[in-house]
This record gives structure tokens, sequence and C-alpha cells, in this order.
């Protein structure tokens, strides 16, 4: 189930730590209910990750921890080799959340430019980055409007803008084209994939499986807070016969004994999905 860390071409010799790696994570909620267990888990430098499982899998939970905002109860996480909770780690990682957390007294820049400053960013290259970061994603013209006044795809692009202020090397997206019309998700996964030709490794939690299919090299499959399969694309199509990953993850599903009938419903209306899905402090 691990996967070893990558070795950058050139350098034999030194292998290159994982972008994220995750030893015996274990999450127990107040109130007992453990959501995931003993779950290991390595996201090589500069991959195109995702991951995929059904409501309530862990994925969110996981993610969670990684960045910080989930205290795991037992295991050991490190992005590009420092501990999760270094600030060496915060700056590497850049979070597009599930839940759309926008501060509703602040418009479209200062969301971007405040966020830069937990960053230690400067003020006038927060706001050349932010008016960079507004172009790519057509908000130029909202830049003074603030978060309740956006459609609900405004506000996905500006979580997406917010989480590369600072450049990250580790782009989290967890769910980020949920309710996003079908242009618009095109458009962001041709600038997920340019960033990821340029070098950042992404991690991308998704229900639509076309998307996993469209973009991801290395998939995980999650259930229960368990990794039930985990390996290139073409890697799980041979694995389970399949001749898409929406066949993979049928058949992974029904192999951890979920029938066919019930996977087939969970992979059926992801923007209810997606939309049902709780948030708020943990
Ligand atoms: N704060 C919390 N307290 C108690 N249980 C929680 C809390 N947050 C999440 N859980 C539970 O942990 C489990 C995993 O939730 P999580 O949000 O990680 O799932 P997910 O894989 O992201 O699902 P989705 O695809 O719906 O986003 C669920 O059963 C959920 O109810
Ligand atoms: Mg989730």
């Amino acid at each position: 189930m691990l996967h070893p860390a990558a070795t950058p071409p050139g350098d034999p010799g030194t292998p290159r730590p994982a972008a994220l790696s995750i030893r015996g994570f274990t999450k127990t909620y107040a109130g007992g209910f453990t959501a995931v267990r003993d779950l290991d888990l390595d996201v090589p430098a500069g991959s195109f990750f995702g991951l995929l499982g059904p409501n309530g899998a862990g994925k969110t939970t996981m993610i969670g921890s990684v960045c910080n905002l989930v205290r795991p109860t037992a295991g050991q996480i490190t992005v590009f080799g420092h501990d999760h909770e270094s600030r060496e780690a915060r700056r590497l990682v850049g979070l597009a959340e599930q839940d759309i957390n926008l501060d509703r007294f602040l418009n479209v820049e200062e969301v971007l430019v405040y966020h830069a400053g937990f960053f230690g960013m400067g003020r006038r290259q927060a706001k050349a980055r932010a008016a960079e970061l507004m172009e790519v994603f057509d908000l130029t013209s909202k830049a003074k409007t603030r978060s309740p006044a956006l459609s609900g795809g405004m506000r996905r692009r500006l979580l997406f803008a917010r989480a590369l202020m600072h450049h990250p090397k580790l782009l989290i997206l967890d769910e980020p084209t949920a309710g996003v019309d079908v242009e618009l998700r095109t458009e962001l996964w041709e600038y997920t994939r340019r960033l990821h030709r340029d070098g950042t490794t992404v991690l991308l939690t998704t229900h639509y499986l076309e998307e996993a299919e469209a973009l991801c090299e290395e998939i995980a499959l999650l259930r229960g807070g368990q990794i039930i399969a985990r390996d290139t694309a073409d890697g799980l199509r041979a694995q389970f016969g399949a001749d898409d990953i929406a066949g993979v993850y049928l058949k992974a599903m029904a192999a951890a004994g979920v029938s066919e009938e019930a996977a087939a419903a969970e992979l059926g209306a992801p923007d209810e999905v997606a939309t049902a899905t709780a948030g708020g402090a943990r």
C-alpha cells in the first residue's frame, strides 16, 4: 500500500521526500466516533493525486488534519519532510476547503490580501498577486464585492485563488468543482493542469469521477476511514479490469463489501452529495 518516495531525475542517490506522508493516522472525534483508522498514505512530490470515496469516508477529516484544522488522535503527518504543524509545512500547503468559508465583511481583494498577510507577504506584493489571481479566475470586476454578493461559482473561484496566494507547493482541493457549471469546471481543470505541469503537487477530492479520470495520475480510494485501493490510474484500471475510473470505483467498493447498487447510488448525484456535507469547527 505504501508508495516509495520519488527520486528526482538526475539525482539518483537522494530520494525526495513525499509531498505528503501520513503514517498511522487515526481520528476519533469527541463523542467517540472514529472517522479514520490507522491510515498510511504517501502523495509523491510532483504528482496529481486523487482521493476518492463516498460521503463520510474520511477525506475531509484527513485533509483537515494535514492543514491543522482537525487534531489527529494518533499518527504522524509530514509535508515535504516537515511536521505538518511546523511553519514550513503551513507555508508549503494551499487548501481550498470543501466548505465555503469566506468572511462576509471582506471583499474579494481583501480576502486575498489578508490571506497573504498570514504568510508574511508584504502589502504591495500581496496586492500584485491578488490582481494576478483575480485576472486568472475572472474576478477582477468583482474586486470590491463582498462574498455574500458573489455567485456560488464565484465563491468557489475565490477559494481557489486564496489557496494559491502564497505559491504553495502542495495544493489541496477538497471538492473544488462542487456546484460549478460545466464551462467553469473545464477552465478550473485547465488551470490546475497548468499548475501541476509547472511543478505543483495537487491532491484532489471529487465525486465527479470523470474529473478524476481526466486529471489524476494516482488515486487512493477511501471507505470507512481506510484505504481500499491505491495505485496509478492505469494500475487501478488493470487491477480491477475496468475501462475507466468509474468502473474501478464500483468494483473496488464491491470488493469492500458494498453492493453495486449502493455504490452506483453514491455516484448518482454529486451536487446534492457535495452540498449536503456538514461544516464548522471540529
Ligand atoms: N466534528 C465532527 N464530529 C463528529 N463526527 C464528525 C465530525 N466531522 C466529521 N465527522 C464524521 O466523520 C466521518 C467522515 O467525515 P468527512 O467529512 O471526513 O467525510 P468525507 O469523506 O469528506 O465525506 P464527503 O464526501 O461527504 O465530503 C463522517 O461520518 C462524519 O459524520
Ligand atoms: Mg469531505
